[in-house]
């Protein structure tokens, strides 16, 4: 089983990819999409959005990180997948799967699952555009409005050469709409001969399970659940292997937060706290502080104010503990 932390564009980034990867589990990232339109984009713009660039692309813990473009172009897609190359990107992945309005407006996301041909010219220039070693995987979903034409993408991805397929299980008109609806994987898993990694709602280890179970998929794709629960991936693979496993507190993931904050990328300083709002808002289902936190900073508007807020939040918990544990021991 290999597990892949899934791209999310506005909270999985650097520091992010670091800390997930420190606490283990995981075999490979993905960034954050990169926007490609007509132009070929300068080394400066993968950098900023894969950092690992410069540390052979990996995460310190040494998982590597691939780069995602997001565009509707083949002859551009190849153009900058070529330089993601060069610039030190150990792969290439494509996003088909991007709902946004604005990205699907511009020719590009999941708006391409309408055209299983356009999305087959995509992979194939990207294919041909850089090494043979070099691993090109593509991300999608179910489809635009439906499933119907599920299979034809999927042996277009595989006839033009991807080396893997992930799929969230959901079609652009469910959104993010549970469930997902992993057992449609299984008639695209039959059909397939490259890897298959299934995608969507994996919240837990049982969940992990009856996604393989239901998909035919070995492979999983975390987004989410990596969120809320910072340890799902090494607890899935616990809990796969049997094996006892203490979860993460409050505590440890509260230290996480801090070591975030002053970590955050800051190429637009206005959203930088959207970031850790961001977190936090998957936090809180899992972790009742987080709810109690989130609610403190919601509308807090600068890192600092965060971090402080966080801090002073920290110390009054360890106050109450200490106060409860000597109620209890008189
Ligand atoms: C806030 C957010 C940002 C996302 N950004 C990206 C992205 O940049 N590229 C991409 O391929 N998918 C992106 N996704 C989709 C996730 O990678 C994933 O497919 C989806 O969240 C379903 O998996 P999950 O249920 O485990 O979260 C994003 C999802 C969310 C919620």
């Amino acid at each position: 089983m290999r597990i892949l932390l899934a791209p999310m564009e506005g909270v999985v980034d650097y520091t992010m990819r670091d800390m997930l990867t420190r606490l283990g589990g995981f075999d490979r990232c993905v960034t954050e999409f990169v926007r490609i339109t007509q132009q070929k984009l300068p080394a400066r713009v993968f950098y900023r959005y894969c950092p690992e660039l410069r540390a052979g692309g990996k995460t310190p813990a040494g998982t590597p990180v691939y780069v995602q473009l997001l565009g509707g172009d083949p002859a551009y897609m190849a153009l900058n997948a070529r330089k993601a190359e060069q610039v030190g990107a150990p792969g290439i992945d494509l996003n088909f799967g991007c709902p946004s309005k604005t990205v699907n407006r511009n020719d590009g996301g999941s708006a391409l699952l309408r055209e299983p041909e356009r999305v087959h010219s995509i992979v194939a220039a990207v294919r041909a555009a850089v090494s043979p070693t070099t691993p090109v995987t593509a991300k999608i979903r179910l489809g635009f409005h439906d499933a119907s034409l599920l299979m034809d993408i999927a042996t277009g991805v595989e006839a033009a050469g991807a080396t893997e397929l992930c799929i969230h299980a959901r079609t652009r008109k469910d959104g993010y709409k549970p469930p997902a609806h992993w057992h449609q994987l299984a008639q695209v898993r039959a059909a397939l001969t490259i890897p298959l990694i299934v995608n969507g709602e994996i919240w837990s280890p049982a969940d992990a399970q009856r996604a393989q179970q239901e998909s035919g998929c070995i492979d999983l794709m975390l987004g989410r659940g990596s969120l809320c629960r910072p340890d799902l991936a090494p607890a899935i693979r616990a809990a796969q292997q049997q094996a006892a496993y203490t979860a993460l507190s409050w505590e440890q993931v509260r230290h996480m937060l801090l070591e975030y904050i002053p970590n955050i990328p800051l190429d637009n300083p206005k959203f930088a706290p959207n970031r850790v709002k961001q977190w936090l808002n998957y936090l809180r289902r899992q972790y009742p502080e987080a709810e109690v936190l989130f609610q403190q900073l919601k509308r807090l508007k600068t890192l600092a104010e965060i971090d402080g807020s966080l801090r002073d939040f920290g110390s009054i918990r360890l106050q109450e503990e200490n106060y409860e544990r000597r109620s209890i021991t008189g």
